[in-house]
């Protein structure tokens, strides 16, 4: 994605909502630019600046500040979480189809993958019968990602309860990637968070997706005080710190009065453009489907085609200049994941590039 997403005229492959501006930000606190302003250039807490801290605990039932890592984004969350409970050999049991940055790192370290699928059939429900017998005592960590990336599916409550139960007769960690929750579609209720349910939980969470910050490159792990200091230790070899300006704008952002404002901002871009979508998926000859996502910025499109999905991602970029993201990148060949949460002229305008391309085909 790097090697293009800067350059195209239509970038509809973000799995984020349009991003804010600075200036939109400061707008919603009063005196806080003469604050960002007076700001010591410095070393932020390694471990994340405890105003931050505090707002991020807030948002997880029974978390205090001592729970909480703030990472330079989720993918350090993810990644020094996943090296500090893992070994090379040790057994990861992976959601499919998922962000695939674990199942990279996995495969990197030599640790043992096992995946357990979204049921497209099914409108990806997840077959909890072959994670059930899949998890064994071997299984160390267990890797999820709700709402999902790319399908947009939230785990109902009996699915999240199935999982909890499968990780503790196992005694295995529940890495949750919960990155979209607060975008839903459908209601104003955040996805709930798997912090709570079970003692050996990482929830994992980022200023990225669901604020429209991810420039601020800003994100968090949640989980027991022991374990969270362990994944500090490798952060600081990693990363040191997220920057102070993003430690202050973070905390900005996430405090009270600031959240909901930017929150119903992401709400509107994602519950905006997916109807757009929808509607272009309709002028397509029958050649797209798609499970209406349930959170997210994204809608992962099954397409009847003749075509690899790389293949016709190429040359969407080549002859259109406008990038949305292959199925390939998911291990699914056949779908191709546009986001959506984007300006309605802009999205609407990568739509009909692609239509010229498909329509060819
Ligand atoms: C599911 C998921 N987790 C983590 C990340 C990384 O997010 P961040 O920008 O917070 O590093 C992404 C980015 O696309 C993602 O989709």
């Amino acid at each position: 994605m790097s090697a293009y997403e800067q350059d195209v005229k239509y970038n509809l492959s973000e799995s984020g909502v349009h991003p804010m501006l600075l200036s939109e930000l400061l707008e919603l606190k009063n005196g806080s630019l003469d604050e960002l302003l007076a700001t010591d250039i410095n070393y932020a807490h390694a471990n994340g600046r405890p105003e931050l801290r505090e707002n991020i605990a807030k948002m997880y039932e029974g978390a205090t500040a001592d729970n909480v890592l703030v990472t330079v984004g989720a993918i350090e969350a993810n990644f020094n979480s996943l090296r500090t409970v893992l070994n090379r050999g040790d057994e990861v049991v992976i959601q499919f189809p998922n962000y695939m940055q674990v199942w990279g790192v996995a495969k990197n370290h030599d640790y043992l993958i096992k995946t357990f699928s979204l049921l497209e059939e099914k409108s990806w429900e997840p077959d909890l019968d072959t994670l059930e017998n899949m998890v064994t005592d071997k299984t160390k960590l267990i890797a999820i990602c709700n709402p999902n990336n790319p399908t947009g599916r939230i785990f109902r409550e009996d699915e999240m309860d199935a999982i909890v139960r499968i990780a503790d007769k196992a005694g295995a960690w529940i890495l949750a990637d919960e990155v979209y929750a607060g975008v839903e579609q459908k209601t104003d209720e955040q996805t709930p968070s798997f912090y709570g349910r079970y003692d050996k939980v990482l929830a994992v969470g980022s200023m990225s997706k669901a604020y429209g910050l991810p420039g601020l490159r800003t994100g968090w792990v949640v989980g027991p005080p022991d374990m969270i200091d362990q994944i500090w230790a490798r952060h600081e070899y990693n990363t040191l710190s997220a920057t102070m300006l993003s430690n202050k704008l973070a905390a900005l952002a996430l405090s009270e009065e600031v959240r909901p404002i930017v929150r119903q901002r992401a709400r509107d871009y994602v519950r905006q453009g997916f109807p757009i979508l929808e509607e272009w998926i309709t002028r397509q000859n029958g050649n797209l489907r798609c499970v209406p996502p349930e959170a997210a910025a994204i809608a992962f499109i099954k397409y009847d085609l003749d075509i690899n999905s790389t293949d016709l991602v190429i040359k969407l970029i080549k002859e259109r200049s406008v990038m949305i993201v292959p199925g390939d990148h998911f291990g699914l060949d056949g779908f191709l994941r546009v986001s959506y949460g984007l300006p309605k002229d802009y999205l609407l305008g990568g739509l009909n590039a692609i239509s010229e391309v498909l329509s060819k085909l």
